[in-house]
């Protein structure tokens, strides 16, 4: 079971200036935590408040089509192309970096069951376009595009290219080497997709990107490479099961979500890291940054008052950063709170050789580098709370699906738990706006004149 550990967020570990008494604080905000629970899962079915992927854990209708799906192509192609970005590409990746075996797309073929090599394209670099497209062999290449509002400015320029590449080598069967997941109506790449027939899925009303992993924008990727969607769907869904428990005592996602939002507001821990001891979660945090940022980073609250809110999210790597930011995070402003991801039991064991007799490093012959990754997980939690630094640690059991899964699921609750603490619009992102449009503007897109006229005269100031 998925575990948390929050006496190093308590006053009496890291001080009344840095901490909370949590236990008093949960005592003060039991009815009201109650009450959010209660009303996301009541509201959740109600079109327009984005909160359709409380029931995603539910979908066995989009399981079954992925699955079937993903045997159809099955042993047909050697990797595997995402085109997406943001929502529609970090979860993917975070979970794929989790759940496959390391270094899989270095595996040979029969080592990966047959499975593709998946390269999730989120960026619109030229030279890094260009060099994996240098790798790719077309034909053997399954490009799934994804895009909610099908109109993103970089998946659709990069769809684009990649559509006229299929074209040109592969003439009339191109088709077959694409596969659309974007809304069931709406924008362009669903007007395109109907047009030239490709196979689509959809990304269900309600569901924002940043929540959208478990459906078929996660799930067929997932399913295409060979992990286990049935666990993926079971985890989200017992997770579920668990946190519509309103009552505090009994909801993790609530206590994190709650101490989060007072060390914020109380304590002025305005920087929230997230710090996964474990390669395979490293992703989690790229995940996590944009869930956390775009969802509570708001201007306004619900009642249209000015409060510019949110915690700034930091992405670190246990045991690299150790030797990169922890001094920082002990000896600088203390104004973070850091979520450490801790596991519990790892697939495998690699031993430490009883090689060298100095006392420096003799102490770790026979021991284990599982042990060691943990000591150190341990080592920094407690270092920090001696320097009042306030952390809460979350473990789970084993790096699989049923607990990763878990793992998203909760943070996600966690994120919307905080949004209603914060009182702010948890699924809107008007702050990402401005930029869009000056881009479709310098870009010459029809109807943007306006835009492009102030943004010519701030630049030749700027
Ligand atoms: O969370 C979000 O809503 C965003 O990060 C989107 O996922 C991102 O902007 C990509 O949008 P789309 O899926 O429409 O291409």
């Amino acid at each position: 079971m998925l575990q948390l550990n929050c006496k190093n967020a308590d006053e009496k570990v890291v001080g009344s200036d840095n901490g909370l008494n949590i236990q008093y604080e949960f005592e003060q905000y039991k009815d009201k935590i109650a009450e959010i629970i209660t009303n996301l899962n009541r509201t959740k079915d109600i079109p327009g408040e984005w909160l359709q992927w409380m029931n995603l854990g539910y979908s066995e209708e989009t399981l079954w089509y992925v699955k079937e799906y993903a045997s159809m192509v099955k042993d047909r192609f050697e990797n595997l192309l995402i085109l997406g970005i943001g929502g529609s590409a970090l979860g993917g990746s975070a979970v794929c970096e989790a759940l496959l075996k390391p270094y899989w797309n270095m595996l040979s073929e029969q080592e990966r069951n047959g499975y593709p090599r998946i390269f999730f394209l989120d960026n619109i670099d030229p030279d890094t376009m260009n060099g994996l497209f240098d790798i790719l062999d077309w034909e053997k290449t399954l490009v799934n595009v994804i895009t909610k509002s099908g109109s993103t400015a970089e998946t659709m320029s990069q769809f684009m290219i990649v559509k006229d590449r299929l074209e040109k080598e592969l003439g009339d069967n191109y088709r077959r080497n694409i596969v659309a997941t974007t809304d069931k109506n709406v924008g362009v790449l669903r007007q395109i997709a109907e047009q030239e027939g490709y196979k689509t899925f959809v990304v269900p009303d309600d569901v924002g990107g940043r929540f959208s992993v478990f459906s078929a924008v996660g799930l067929l990727p997932f399913a295409l490479v060979g992990l286990d969607v049935d666990e993926i769907i079971r985890g989200v869904k017992d997770m579920d099961l668990q946190l519509k428990n309103p009552d505090i005592y009994q909801n993790i996602a609530a206590q994190n979500a709650l101490i989060h939002y007072l060390l914020d507001t109380k304590k002025g821990k305005n920087i929230s890291v997230m710090m996964p001891y474990s390669s395979r979660l490293r992703y989690i945090s790229d995940w996590y940054a944009q869930l956390w940022a775009e969802s509570l980073g708001k201007n306004k609250d619900k009642q249209g008052n000015d409060v510019n809110i949110g915690q700034t999210p930091v992405k670190a790597l246990g045991v690299t950063d150790q030797h990169s930011q922890i001094q920082l995070y002990n000896e600088g402003p203390n104004n973070k709170i850091i979520s450490f991801i801790r596991v519990e039991n790892f697939d495998t064991t690699l031993q430490i050789p009883n090689i060298f007799e100095y006392t420096g490093v003799g102490y770790l012959g026979g021991k284990t580098i599982n042990r060691l990754i943990n000591a150190e997980a341990d080592s920094t939690r407690v270092a920090l709370s001696d320097y009042c630094r306030p952390t809460v640690t979350l473990t789970i059991p084993r790096v699989n699906e049923y607990y990763v899964a878990g793992l998203i699921y909760m943070l996600e609750i966690q994120t919307a738990v905080a949004g209603e603490l914060y009182n702010i619009n948890t699924y809107n992102q008007p702050g990402v706006e401005q930029a869009k449009n000056y881009t479709y503007a310098l870009m010459g897109r029809a109807g943007y004149d306006e835009s492009a006229h102030i943004l010519r005269e701030k630049m030749a100031v700027i």
